[in-house]
């Protein structure tokens, strides 16, 4: 499970340094561990400057002047940090682990590691004194070496989604990131707000980006920008989450559902045209679990109609339809940066995309309470700008990504083969577009007995979900309940497994033999 966390001792380093003790054994587990993915090697902040102070006196002590001493340090540190990360001990103070450790430096070293997932760390050093504080195992390189190449799998509970192992890797760009908010201080519209709508537009090919306080929020503010009011009515799935419809609902509009295909989920495009009336103002495809619908029908249909289409990316950030990436495959595209999705922040975020500059500078208006300039309100808004400090965790989020999505990809292929292989229907995706798979969905008949197996098992699943919207009682009375057979099968037999750049082949296996077993069990 998860990735491997190697944080280096200050000796082991200062051996391999010096070619003495475990030197041979340390320098092939760096090797190693930077070739495998599954492994990460640290070493904490507060170890690099007794590395400096340890390794000068060393190299002074075999005849180097001050200056080549200074010289040779320099490198080595500057090759280390090529080939580990630093790991910072923010909060140590409030640790207790300094009172009772032998020194300070162990328990810096100690406290650190706190933010690494418990069970995946170690710590590879000679030192036995951090065994006494019994909060993380110690190896030797030697040991070290084995646990990195050994078949052992981590023990512990599979996550749903595991942001602990995503965070670990990423914990120094996202400290960094933070770091430089809380030194500038601008918590509202700071510099990190129109650098990451940089990146995204660059990342997207859309011309304009504009950043907002949540996927809910860019699909209301994308409403808002298209005039959309009471009486109106917008066209969507009934398959998803309950935002997509809400939104209409709360501006007076009212969706019409429209039912899905049963092998994607994604709204059926051939029904669309159908359900196009005089008070039709918008389309709501849906790219659902990571996937886009049939873009190209839906927008010849919006076309023939003069209807915008907004696509609810809120799920598919780095998919791609026909080589282009969602969010830039219609009028507008909405993304969510909920910590959960394929890109996520730490609280709320999210993201509207247009190619059309009088819908973005609508949409930028609406974002600050409908103003134009300071005070000065040309139209109706909201507050629902995304702040400095998640527009800082997503840049910092941006490092992996492009791994992330390659890693979302192949992982999602290896599910599909183990689920064919083992004869399990699944949501299944179209040749000319790519998931990012934001959720692994299977189908099933016997749900509830499936979830049974699955909590003893203790692998957690999920519904993504299980009411369709016309049949949810805030909504029912507006539209027909009985008008989306497919929606309302799916919804009954739709099941999400773990999913995630990090998740490992055993894992994968592991859910695939629970609806093995699942399948023979007779449903009740
Ligand atoms: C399809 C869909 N639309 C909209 C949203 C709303 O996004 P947020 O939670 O950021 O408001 C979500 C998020 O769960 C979603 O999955």
């Amino acid at each position: 499970m998860g990735v491997k966390h190697l944080v280096l001792d200050v000796n082991i380093i200062i051996d391999w340094w010096l070619n003495v003790g475990s030197a041979e054994a340390t320098h092939s587990l760096i090797e190693t561990a930077r070739q495998r993915k599954n492994n990460r090697l640290w070493v904490v902040a507060s170890s690099i400057p007794i590395l400096d102070f340890v390794a000068r006196r060393a190299f002074k002590q075999h005849g180097k002047t001050p200056k080549e001493t200074q010289q040779i340090v320099a490198r080595l540190i500057e090759q280390l940090l090529e080939d580990v990360q630093v790991l910072s001990n923010h909060g140590f103070e409030q640790a207790d682990v300094y009172k009772v450790a032998e020194n300070f430096e162990d328990a810096q070293i100690t406290a650190a590691l706190r933010s690494l997932p418990k069970g995946q760390v170690r710590i590879i050093t000679e030192n036995t004194d951090f065994d006494h504080l019994g909060e993380v195992e110690t190896l030797t390189p030697q040991a070290g070496l084995a646990w990195v190449t050994g078949e052992t799998t981590l023990t512990g509970s599979i996550p749903f989604i595991d942001l602990a192992t995503q965070q670990a890797c990423l914990r120094p760009q996202l400290e960094r990131s933070i770091e430089g908010v809380l030194r500038h201080g601008q918590y509202i519209m700071g510099s990190e707000v129109s650098l990451l709508e940089a990146k995204l537009v660059a990342y997207t090919g859309a011309k304009h980006c504009i950043t907002v306080a949540s996927g809910t929020e860019a699909l209301l503010i994308s409403l808002m920008a298209l005039g959309i009011s009471a009486g109106d009515e917008v066209i969507t799935t009934p398959f998803t989450f309950v935002a997509t419809a809400e939104v209409v609902v709360l501006l007076g509009a009212k969706p019409v559902f429209v039912d899905i295909e049963p092998d994607t989920c994604n709204i059926n495009a051939r029904l669309i045209e159908a359900a196009i009336t005089d008070k039709t103002k918008a389309i709501i495809p849906v790219s659902m679990y990571g996937q886009p619908a049939d873009m190209d029908e839906i927008n010849a249909i919006a076309d023939k109609y003069n209807l915008p289409v907004i696509e609810d990316a809120a799920q598919s950030f780095g998919a791609t339809y026909k080589g282009r990436k969602s969010c830039n495959l219609s009028t507008i595209g909405c993304t969510s940066f909920f910590p959960s999705k394929p890109l996520g922040c730490y609280g709320d975020g999210g993201a509207i995309f247009t190619n059309d500059a009088v819908i973005a500078q609508a949409c930028k208006e609406i974002r600050v309470h409908g103003q134009s300039r300071r005070y000065y309100h040309t139209r109706v808004g909201v507050g629902g700008r995304m702040d400095t400090l998640q527009c800082a965790i997503v840049l910092a989020k941006l490092a992996r990504f492009d791994w992330e999505v390659e890693q979302r990809i192949a992982i999602g292929q290896r599910y599909n083969q183990l689920m064919d292989e083992a004869g399990i229907q699944r949501v299944q995706q179209r040749n000319d577009r790519t998931s990012v798979f934001a959720q692994y969905t299977v189908l099933v008949d016997n749900r509830v007995e499936a979830e049974i197996l699955f909590r003893e098992a203790k692998i957690p699943t999920a519904v993504h979900y299980p009411v369709p919207l016309n049949e949810q009682p805030a909504y029912q009375h507006l539209c027909c309940t009985d008008c989306t057979p497919i929606a309302k099968d799916r919804a009954q037999r739709v099941m999400s497994l773990p999913m995630g750049a990090d998740l490992n082949e055993i894992d994968q296996a592991k859910a695939t033999e629970i609806l093995s077993v699942n399948k023979q069990t007779p449903a009740t």
